[in-house]
């Protein structure tokens, strides 16, 4: 078995590679400009990732244009641990990788038109891909995501494989480990399968 420490994946449409993987990425970030009022995910692109790289708090890869290498989308990773409730008293928790932060930059969809939702083509190909392998080294159940609380984002990530829990277990996971930046957002997932 080998296992490299610097993940580089190229598929000819794009390269997916780590923000602080080189100086060129981490001006790269500048070039980001977040769509549908989201401005949260290009704020914490530009201000917040490459501390949290360092600090090993979160992943975040950058996806560049294989040909022009200008600056796709982004998508964060991080491990989490669900809580379920049993019963009133008693609770288990869920291993789970959490999709911290995913977003097109919308400088790049303008200039190109081959692919319409870059978003989901980078989940499927990129981002499910990566987490398979993960679950393979590190146990992992779930691939979660706190959703901006907004219908139509809720639709598309069901379209993805992800689905709400209960009210009941929604709240009880907010009660515990809801992050601050995450206030209003609405926590999926979906198991990961690894055959
Ligand atoms: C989420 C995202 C990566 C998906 O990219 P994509 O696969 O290329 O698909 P689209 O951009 O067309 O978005 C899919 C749908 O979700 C909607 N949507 C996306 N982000 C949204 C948001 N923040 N608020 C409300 N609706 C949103 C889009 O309007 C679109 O709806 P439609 O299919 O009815 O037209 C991209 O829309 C994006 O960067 N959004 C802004 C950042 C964001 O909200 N990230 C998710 C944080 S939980």
């Amino acid at each position: 078995m080998i296992l490299s420490d610097q993940l580089i994946i190229d598929n000819g449409d794009f390269v997916v590679e780590h923000l602080d993987d080189s100086s060129e990425n981490r001006h790269l970030v500048d070039s980001f400009v977040s769509g549908n009022n989201a401005q949260g995910l290009e704020l914490y692109l530009k201000n917040f990732a490459l501390d949290d790289e360092i600090s090993n708090e979160s992943r975040t890869y950058l996806v560049k244009d294989s040909l022009s290498k200008a600056l796709a989308c982004y998508f964060s990773l991080r491990t989490c641990l669900v809580p379920i409730a049993l019963t009133k008293s008693l609770f288990t928790t869920v291993a789970a990788i959490e999709l911290a932060n995913f977003a097109v930059n919308e400088n790049y969809r303008k200039k190109q038109r081959a692919i319409k939702k870059i978003g989901a083509y980078v989940f499927l190909v990129f981002i499910l891909p990566i987490v398979k392998h993960i679950a393979k080294l590190v146990g992992a159940r779930w691939l979660c995501i706190y959703a901006l609380p907004d219908e139509k984002l809720i639709r598309y990530y069901e379209s993805l494989g992800f689905t709400r829990l209960s009210k009941e277990q929604e709240e009880f996971v907010y009660s515990h480990v809801k992050p601050k930046y995450d206030k209003s957002c609405i926590f999926m997932y979906q198991p990961i399968t690894l055959k």
